[in-house]
């Protein structure tokens, strides 16, 4: 089951429900936004006098024709449209700071979140979904945090104001405007939350796609060889088709409600007017006044087409929210218990499995790891070997503590690792995977993954000792050339060094080694072996081993097949009692590295034995 759902048929959740969210988010600037509030407030007052002045100069400037008057009048609307442009201009600013910076932060919310998620969570996400999230309905947010929030105060402000001033101009006209209001509001209203809906779709759809795209792209190379770029170029554009047609869904809705906003407004502001002019024709108004009024009445009006406009955008941020919240509440499956125990700082390097049984939680159905119990002593180098999907690499996941065995108990240096934090028990394993990860970074940065406060010296050390500092120094730019996304500017046998190099520089009691099945040329090959012999001194090594160089120096071979140990000792008298590891060693071992085939494994005992 997907952690979170990703379902157009989700039921609508309340009305604005998931903004509450924000709150805490904009909390810490409680100070900018009164501030912007305040700006907001003296900008729109100046803005609520003018009216004021106008009914003044049209009922007593013109009709008496006192010019002295009328300049007064005019110097004075001069300084409030002075006061309007000032602090207007400082609310924009602070309101649209405290927009990004309110975003920034729910970034980086979500970011240190999923960075913490274990690969259960990974194996049911995909990455572009996660991106689209963290980019894409953050910035719906940030429309609605700065700008919206800004647009929402001065016109609420606005609004009420020109309804309360209107209300003291003429109550009568007044008592029309309140009569009508419902039935021009509930109709807004209504087809925002169809509007808020739709919205969602349309991000859940836009997610969908740059799925798609974060997965086809990353591996690019692999679709061109298959040349599968057509299929892949038809199965994107048919995902950003209806994710189109959703957007279109939305503005649809979306121009209903403008369309409904608008001229239900005007609709109400005309009728108004009409029987204002009817009032000043018989007498019961001056014109000042309906000028005053039909002022007001117009800033109520557009501030009302603002605030529903803003409405829609808030569905919008709103549908956005809820989908960075979901996201907020996955809870990891591994967790740091409360109060972890330490590991002891002797730094040993001994692990006890005792009784593990596993199943992957996407295949509940078939046991990864089977009642698999092991005792491994500090410095002791152990091979393990059984055939593909025997459960190896479960074994290194487990003790890396990316999932907890349904059974049995796991222990590092003799701490029971459920009992300890997981980044403590990681910090004992170095770990060289089957496929290197190289960041887009520089070749010392890569290295440095290992122990980011390692010294420049430190790091050089490791790429001398993991044998990688003689290509290091003749790329264009030595240690700090850019290695390129995923290291494509590197070759098979030089990224397992930059990684053998991090293991060094990490300096850790226990190393796992997951040996890369892809044969290099004899002369990396044995560069990599030579830097594997160094790392692996004085340190607890667990290798899954897929050469015969490695089985012959283990202190033990550990047979895995199915989940379980079936057999544990010497390559020599493994070959000779146990049926299955005798074939693998035949198959693996005997074929690519001696093509004098299995014969050629006894030819090269003596050897091993002496050393
Ligand atoms: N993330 C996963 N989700 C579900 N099942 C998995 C997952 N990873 C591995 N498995 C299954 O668990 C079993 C053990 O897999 P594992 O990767 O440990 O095998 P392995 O011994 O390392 O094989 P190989 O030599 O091919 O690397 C296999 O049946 C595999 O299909
Ligand atoms: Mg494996």
């Amino acid at each position: 089951m997907p952690p979170f759902s990703n379902d157009i048929n989700r039921p609508a959740s309340r009305k604005l429900q998931p903004l509450r969210a924000l709150v805490p988010f904009i909390r810490p600037y409680t100070r900018t936004l009164l501030v912007a509030a305040a700006t907001l407030l003296i900008a729109s007052s100046a803005m609520l006098a003018i009216p004021l002045a106008v009914r003044d100069v049209i009922d007593n400037g013109f009709t008496a024709g006192d010019l002295a008057r009328i300049d007064d009048y005019f110097w004075l609307l001069l300084a409030v449209v002075l006061i309007m442009g000032l602090f207007g201009a400082a609310r924009q600013y602070l309101v649209t700071w405290l927009g990004e910076r309110v975003v920034a932060d729910i970034r980086d919310a979500v970011y240190r979140h999923v960075i913490r998620m274990d690969p259960a969570f990974y194996e049911t996400t995909k990455i572009g979904e996660v991106l689209s999230r963290l980019t894409a309905d953050t910035t719906l947010i940030q429309s609605i945090s700065g700008v919206g929030l800004s647009i929402i105060l001065r016109s609420s402000i606005q609004f009420i104001g020109a309804l309360i001033l209107l209300a003291l101009t003429n109550p009568g006209l007044m008592g029309i405007i309140v009569v009508m209001l419902p039935a021009v509001l509930v109709p807004i209203l209504w087809i925002g939350r169809w509007v808020r809906r739709l919205s969602r779709d349309s991000q859940d759809r836009i997610a969908d796609a740059s799925g798609l795209a974060t997965e086809t792209l990353t591996a690019a190379q692999t679709v061109q060889s298959f040349t599968a770029e057509d299929t892949e170029i038809q199965r994107f554009g048919e995902v950003i088709e209806i994710s189109f047609q959703t957007a279109v869904r939305r503005i649809r809705a979306r121009a209903v409600f403008s369309m409904v906003a608008i001229s239900g407004m005007f609709t109400a502001l005309i009728i108004v007017f009409w029987i204002g002019a009817r009032e000043v024709l018989s007498g019961n108004m001056t014109g000042g006044e309906l000028g005053q009024f039909a002022l007001y009445a117009m800033f109520a009006a557009m501030s009302a087409v603002m605030l529903s406009e803003v409405w829609g955008e808030l569905q919008r941020a709103a549908g956005a929210m809820e989908r960075i919240i979901e996201l907020l509440e996955v809870e990891p499956n591994i967790k740091s218990p409360q109060h972890p125990v330490p590991l002891p700082d002797t730094r040993d390097g001994r692990i006890r499995f005792e009784d593990v049984s596993f199943s992957y939680p996407s295949r509940p159905g078939i046991a990864a790891m089977d009642q698999f119990s092991l005792d491994i002593q500090p410095g002791e180098k152990i091979a393990f070997v059984g055939p593909s999907g025997a459960g190896k690499s479960t074994v290194f996941q487990l003790l890396m503590r990316f999932y907890d065995p349904r059974a049995g108990r796991i222990y590092v240096d003799g701490v029971n690792i459920a009992d300890a934090s997981p980044q403590d028990v990681r910090g004992r394993i170095g770990i060289v995977p089957q496929e290197t990860v190289i960041f887009g970074a520089s070749a010392r940065d890569n290295i440095r993954f290992g122990r980011p406060d390692a010294t420049d010296a430190e790091v050089e050390a490791a790429a001398q000792a993991a044998a990688a500092d003689v290509f290091i120094r003749a790329l264009p730019e030595g240690y700090d050339t850019y290695l390129g996304e995923r290291g494509t500017r590197l070759s098979g046998g030089q990224k397992q060094r930059i990684a053998i190099a991090r293991a060094i520089l990490k300096d850790a009691p226990i190393l796992l080694l997951d040996e890369a099945t892809s044969s290099l040329d004899a002369e990396s090959e044995r560069l990599v072996q030579e830097a594997l012999e160094y790392l692996e001194q004085n340190r607890t090594t667990i290798v899954i081993a897929h050469r015969l160089a490695t089985v012959l120096k283990a202190d033990r071979i550990v047979v895995m097949n199915e989940g379980r140990i079936v057999d544990i000792g010497r390559h020599a008298e493994l070959v000779a009692r146990d049926p299955l590891y005798a074939r693998l060693a035949e198959l693996q071992f005997g074929e690519s590295n001696n093509p004098a085939s299995a014969a050629g494994l006894v030819e090269v005992l003596p050897e091993a034995s002496s050393r």
